[in-house]
């Protein structure tokens, strides 16, 4: 079998992320983990926790650290990610965030982190046309629709937009994505953990480029 990997994919709002963490998971056989499906299923789930995630969620800000942090170790030590490992998307998110796993997987530490880049103008119109599943979270576009009249190809649940894809909660998402988020790439880079893919081009090509980073890496003997 393929073997595992410890991957983390950073980017920002509607670079890709979710669409390519599904695919690599499935290619690499490990758990998808993405912190943001995780306070949307809460928020549907109607919880305590869910209303206190959604106020942070739909203006667009981070949730508080210590939260986030405690979701992310519990989800790692269910899915019994210790063996294989996992595709992160959407965590960490801050130098906090990025420390405290790496505290938490000693003395493994991840593989690879990918920035996967794309021009802030071409993300702005794939967040203004994304489609998401209420259910289960697929993504489509008003480009690319499910087949059937905005109901999920994979669970015939009912394809809405994001409560958090509005222009003022997108325009805020970005600006915090350059205050907390970009100084991880220079961390990340820092240990000699990223790579930089680009995440422009049809998704499949994405795809292609990002399994052939990985591969190269492994070759190189991380
Ligand atoms: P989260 O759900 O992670 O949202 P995000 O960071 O804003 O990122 P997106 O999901 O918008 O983008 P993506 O990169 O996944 O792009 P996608 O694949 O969908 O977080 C939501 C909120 O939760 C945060 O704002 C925060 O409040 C909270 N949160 C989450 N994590 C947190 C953390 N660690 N700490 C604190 N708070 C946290 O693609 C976008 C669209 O483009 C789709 O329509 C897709 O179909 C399309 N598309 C994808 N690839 C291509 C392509 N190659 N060509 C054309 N279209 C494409
Ligand atoms: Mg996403």
């Amino acid at each position: 079998m393929i073997p595992g990997v410890r991957l983390v994919l950073l980017g920002k709002q509607g670079s890709g992320k979710g669409t390519q963490a599904v695919r690599l998971a499935r290619h690499f056989v490990v758990h998808h983990v993405s912190t943001g499906d995780m306070f949307r299923a809460a928020v549907r789930a109607g919880t305590e926790f869910g209303r206190k995630a959604r106020e942070y969620m739909d203006s667009g800000e981070l949730v508080p650290d210590e939260v986030t942090i405690g979701i992310v170790k519990e989800r790692l030590e269910q899915a019994g990610t210790k063996r294989r490992g996992f595709v992160l998307d959407g965590f960490p998110r801050n130098v906090a965030q990025a420390q405290a796993l790496s505290d938490y997987l000693a003395p493994q530490d991840i593989h690879l982190v990918i920035d996967l880049e794309v021009a802030t103008e071409v993300v702005l119109k794939r967040l203004a046309a994304r489609r998401v599943c209420s259910s289960c979270g697929t993504n489509y576009s008003v480009d690319v629709p499910p087949a059937v009249n905005w109901t999920c190809d994979v669970c015939d649940g009912e394809v809405v937009q994001r409560a958090d894809d509005t222009e003022t909660a997108i325009r805020r998402r970005l600006e915090i994505y350059q205050k907390n988020t970009a100084p991880l790439v220079a961390w990340y880079k820092d240990r000699d953990h990223l790579d930089v893919v680009c995440g422009e081009g049809p998704p499949d090509e994405v795809t292609s480029r990002l399994i052939d980073t990985i591969d190269r890496r492994r070759e190189a003997g991380v």
